[in-house]
């Protein structure tokens, strides 16, 4: 599959074959595909809770709009973006300085000017959090679901769900945004697969306005 395959041959499909596991290894290779997207200053703000259980499934599908996609696929990703994943302190953050530091990347003296450019950047504002943990967050999710389209699965990502009663149902800490669920699994072939939509042009993207 080349990657133009991936790119045009991905959709986000209603029917899984609810028959059909996604084994707990190929859906770890997906994982490690996608942990291979950019994120600024490499932090990576992301973290998925990976439901497989029916029960757990159908618990996450009543604050969805019942979709049934939720439970139908073998699994489904509460995809999550920590909003305080740029703050001195957070383990992963350390974990990133220490890595630049072991890399040459960086000097131990810059430690006090990465904290406070990532604070600036990343943690001014609420509306600054949110944008930080789900625009990368976001780049992670679309990797994840292009990974698995080129290992033969489908995905379906999905905003339709209440975030209140979510967080509130799997006991998600309030650091974290939940910007989407992702359905993934097997296309049920006795469906038929909804034509590509329409997208925006070249020409409808491309903007400026000075
Ligand atoms: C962030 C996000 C949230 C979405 N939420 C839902 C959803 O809750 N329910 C649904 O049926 N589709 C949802 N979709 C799927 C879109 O409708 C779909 O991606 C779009 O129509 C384009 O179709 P395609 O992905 O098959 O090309 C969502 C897509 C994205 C990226």
């Amino acid at each position: 599959m080349t990657f133009k395959d991936v790119i045009y041959g991905r959709r986000a499909v209603n029917f899984f074959d609810p028959e059909k596991d996604v084994p707990e290894l190929l859906l770890n290779e997906i994982i490690e595909m996608a942990s291979q997207a950019p994120s600024g200053f490499n932090i990576q703000p992301w973290s998925l809770i990976v439901l497989r259980d029916y029960d757990d499934k159908m618990r996450l599908q009543k604050h969805a709009w019942n979709q049934s996609k939720v439970s139908e696929a073998p699994v489904t990703l509460i995809v999550l973006a920590d909003t305080e994943g740029w703050r001195a302190g957070n383990p992963f953050l350390e974990k990133d300085f220490q890595e630049m530091l072991n890399s040459g990347a960086m000097v131990e003296e810059q430690r006090q000017w990465f904290y406070g450019v990532c604070e600036s950047l990343y943690g001014a504002s609420e509306a600054r959090k949110i944008a930080f943990s789900c625009k990368n967050t976001g780049f992670f999710a679309m990797s994840l679901m292009l990974a698995a389209k080129s290992l033969g699965l489908d995905t379906h990502p999905m905003d339709g769900f209440d975030i209140d009663a979510v967080r509130g149902e799997f006991k998600i800490p309030d650091n974290y945004w939940i910007p989407l669920l992702i359905s993934v699994g097997y296309f049920k072939s006795d469906q038929k697969r909804t034509p590509s939509k329409w997208r925006k042009t070249v020409d409808e993207i491309v903007v400026r306005f000075d």
